[in-house]
C-alpha cells in the first residue's frame, strides 16, 4: 500500500486564513459559512456592507471588510487588514462578480464592458497580486477561481460576461502553469445555472428563458450555492492538492451536450 501524499492531520482547514470576496451574498456567502464549518479563519469581503453584517459569524471568527475588489486602494486595504489579523493568507477565492444582461454585442456599451471585465478579470489579477507574494514566501497557497460555464460555452452570459469568464479561465490556468511548481494551487469552479441575488428575479418568472435553461440540463433542477461552495471548498483542501490549472463543472450537466 502506498502512503497517503497529504497525512491524515493535514487534509482539512482548520487554522487556515481564507479571504472570500463576494462573500455578502449566494455563493460566496455559501463558501463563507462551509470554511467556518471547517474550522478555517475566514476574512469575508464584498462592497455590500449590509449584506456582509448579516453573514452568521460576523465578528467572531469570521471578519468582514467592506471593499470594492475594483479600487485599488480597497485592495490593499483589504489585504492589509487580513494579514495584519491573521499573519497571513492561506486560500483566496476569487468569487464577486457580476452579470451585463445577456447584452449583445451590438447592445454593449463600452462602459458595461469595462464595468464586467473590471470586476470579473481585472479586480482577480489586481487581488491574486496582491496575496501572492505571501503565499510565495510561505511556499504554500491556494487559489479558488468562481468561473462559470461562460468559461466555455455561449450563452451563459451576453458578449461582456462570456469573454470575461473565458478570460478568467485563462488567467487560472497561467497562474497553475507559473506558480504550481512553487506551492501555489490554482483552480477554478464553473457553476451552470445557481438561484442567488444574480438570478432570483429571473428564476422568479417561470416562463424565463433561466427556467427554460434550467429544466433542460440533465439534473432538471437549477443549483444551490451550497453546491458550489462544497467545490470550492474541496478546491481550498489538501485533498484536492494533485489538481492544477483545472476547470471543475458544477452545472446540472449542462455542458454535457
Ligand atoms: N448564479 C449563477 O447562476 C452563476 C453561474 C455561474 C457563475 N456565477 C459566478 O458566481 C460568482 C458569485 O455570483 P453569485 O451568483 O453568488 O451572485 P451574487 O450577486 O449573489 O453575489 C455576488 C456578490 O459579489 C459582490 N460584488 C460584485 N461586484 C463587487 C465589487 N466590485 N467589489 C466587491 N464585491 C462585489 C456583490 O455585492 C455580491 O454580494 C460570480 O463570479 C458569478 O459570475 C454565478
Amino acid at each position: 500500500m502506498t502512503a497517503p501524499c497529504v497525512p491524515d492531520g493535514e487534509r482539512g482547514l482548520r487554522g487556515r486564513v481564507v479571504l472570500v470576496t463576494g462573500a455578502a451574498s449566494g455563493i460566496g456567502r455559501a463558501q463563507v459559512l462551509r470554511f467556518l464549518e471547517e474550522g478555517a479563519r475566514v476574512v469575508a469581503t464584498d462592497r455590500d456592507a449590509g449584506g456582509l453584517a448579516t453573514l452568521p459569524g460576523a465578528g467572531d471568527g469570521c471578519l468582514t471588510v467592506a471593499a470594492d475588489v475594483t479600487w485599488r486602494e480597497d485592495v490593499a486595504r483589504l489585504v492589509g487588514t487580513a494579514v495584519e489579523s491573521h499573519g497571513r493568507i492561506d486560500v483566496l477565492s476569487n468569487t464577486a462578480g457580476i452579470l451585463d444582461g445577456f447584452a449583445r454585442s451590438l447592445d454593449t456599451s463600452e462602459e458595461l464592458w469595462e464595468r464586467v471585465f473590471a470586476v470579473n478579470v481585472t479586480a482577480v489579477f489586481r487581488l491574486t497580486n496582491a496575496v501572492l507574494p505571501g503565499m510565495l514566501a510561505q511556499g504554500r497557497g491556494t487559489v479558488v477561481n468562481v468561473a462559470s460555464v461562460a468559461s466555455f460555452v455561449a450563452g451563459g452570459g451576453g458578449a461582456a460576461y462570456t469573454a470575461s469568464k473565458h478570460a478568467l479561465l485563462g488567467y487560472t490556468r497561467q497562474l497553475a502553469s507559473d506558480y504550481g511548481r512553487r506551492g501555489i494551487k490554482v483552480n477554478a469552479v464553473c457553476p451552470g445555472l445557481v438561484e442567488t441575488g444574480m438570478t432570483r428575479e429571473r428564476l422568479a418568472e417561470p416562463e424565463s428563458r433561466f427556467m427554460k435553461a434550467a429544466t433542460a440540463v440533465p439534473s432538471g433542477r437549477y443549483g444551490q450555492p451550497d453546491e458550489i461552495a462544497a467545490v470550492a471548498v474541496f478546491l481550498a483542501k489538501p485533498d484536492s492538492d494533485f489538481m492544477q490549472g483545472a476547470a471543475v463543472m458544477v452545472d446540472g450537466g449542462l455542458t454535457i451536450r
